[in-house]
């Protein structure tokens, strides 16, 4: 163990077991897009709806003696593209965890959805199953753009899917956006904000496109704007959504007051939640053994739909593993965290992270006031840098890959140089 280090023990003297999610995912798409590294296949074929709808439901039933007595304050129906099975499926899933789990009077339900799999009225039926929110893949609303991108969808489809949306009474809703795109230029990325604007959400995500190990682009890519004009795009684009009263809270969110993803928040803060589902990733406190794990289904469909309920992959996170997972998570919030969450959520002392915070400072990476520590401005544009600074030195070896492997979902490839980084484990 580095010097650095040396404050951290495996005591669990604060650890406190922290608020509780489920995520639920869902593998299929229409198409794979050429970008994407998530856990998602093209559908060949018919939906196996049924048998994947059961299969959730025992994992759900399988992993609900794990957190018996807990609340869970949110669902997240993540891809893949879970539009793709029915109002009816999404509403048993639903109602599954509700047979086995204990959700919250005010439980807040996200259903990812892609645009090109809308049918009128099926929001309506959607939320009447007990979806609440609704995070809608536009990407762009530049038709070419999108037909480079692979996406099934046009423009006018994003529109009508959002038309749908608000007629569902489903005002609470995301889009998410990518920037630095293929053949875009700074006016481009304006006019996606301005078009979705337009659409009156209540929360945006804006991406950076990157390259992903594995996917059709990192072998093929496209021509893209280089890192110095996607930087400017970030901040004109974040400009225009401030000045249009949405708040930047997380590296890629943005939320009209009241409206940040309590799902997201939720993993930015080191909270708990189960995974369910084709590769799903959980995170599970037990405060009263003094232990975190991380929870991780079979990946491909096939596989999940074959193994035994209980086959689920458990790893306890090791003490000195901690104040890094805790960052991975923490130092994307424009808020930042406190030392309280730190301690209560990691079970170590605040002196176990003391020599790398004070150094950061020095650095202008990091502030620190009264309540609390964030990254600085600064700090936010090389995370990864600060990142580095809270692994493990045995992480820190030639051929090791902790970085890579936790920038995004775990196990699912590396971050962009800047750590804009797309989402926690199984986020939108
Ligand atoms: C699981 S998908 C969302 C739902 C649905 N599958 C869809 O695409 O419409 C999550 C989001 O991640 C973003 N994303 C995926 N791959 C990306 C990449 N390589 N770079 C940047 N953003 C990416 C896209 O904005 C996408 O909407
Ligand atoms: S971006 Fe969405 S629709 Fe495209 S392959 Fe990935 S999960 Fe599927």
């Amino acid at each position: 163990m580095s010097a650095r280090h040396e404050g951290v023990r495996a005591g669990a003297a604060t650890l406190i077991n922290p608020p509780l999610a489920l995520y639920v995912h869902f593998p299929w798409c229409v198409r794979k897009c050429p970008y994407c590294d998530f856990n998602s296949y093209t559908l060949n074929g018919e939906l196996a709806q049924e048998p994947y709808l059961q299969r959730l439901l025992r994992d759900i039933e399988a992993q609900a003696p794990e957190v018996t007595g807990r609340e869970v304050a949110s669902v997240f129906l993540g891809g893949g593209t879970p539009s793709l099975f029915s109002p009816d499926a999404i509403g048993r899933v639903l109602q599954g965890a509700r047979r086995h789990l204990k959700l919250a009077a005010d439980v807040e339900v996200t259903l990812e959805a892609n645009p090109g799999t809308i049918e009128r009225g099926r929001f309506t039926e959607y939320r009447a199953a007990g979806v609440t929110r609704v995070s809608l893949g536009a990407q762009t609303f530049d038709a070419a753009i999108l037909k480079a991108l692979g996406r099934i969808h046009s423009p006018d489809e994003t529109r009508l899917a959002a038309t749908e949306l608000h007629a569902a009474g489903l005002t609470n809703f995301n889009l998410d956006l990518m920037y630095a795109l293929p053949g875009q230029d700074l006016a481009g990325a304006g006019r996606d904000i301005a078009a979705a604007l337009a659409l009156e959400p209540a929360h945006v995500s804006h991406y950076q496109l990157t390259l992903e190990p594995g996917t059709v682009f990192a072998a093929r890519p496209p021509p893209l704007p280089d890192e110095d004009a996607a930087a400017v795009m970030l901040s004109a684009c974040g400009e225009r959504l401030e000045s249009a009263g949405f708040a930047q809270y997380e590296v890629s969110a943005y939320a009209r007051p009241g409206r940040q993803c309590r799902h997201n928040l939720n993993y930015w803060n080191f909270g708990d939640y189960l995974g369910v589902g084709a590769g799903a990733h959980g995170k599970l406190t037990f405060a009263d053994r003094g232990h975190i794990v991380r929870t991780v289904q079979a990946r491909e469909p096939r596989r999940y739909l074959a193994a035994p309920d209980a086959a689920l992959t458990r790893h306890v996170l090791a003490a000195e593993q901690l104040p890094f997972e805790f960052m991975l998570n923490a130092l994307r919030l424009a808020g930042g965290f406190t030392q309280r969450s730190f301690t209560e959520r990691t079970g170590l002392e605040w002196g176990a992270i003391g020599a790398p915070i004070a150094a950061l400072r020095e650095r202008g990476l990091m502030e620190v006031t009264a309540t609390a520590c964030r990254a600085s401005t600064l700090g936010l544009r090389f995370l990864n840098d600060l990142l580095l600074e809270f692994m493990p030195e045995t992480s820190k070896m030639p051929g090791s890959s902790a970085l890579s492997m936790t920038a995004r979902e775990p196990g699912q490839g590396a971050s962009a140089p800047l750590y804009t980084g797309l989402h926690g484990p199984n986020a939108e």
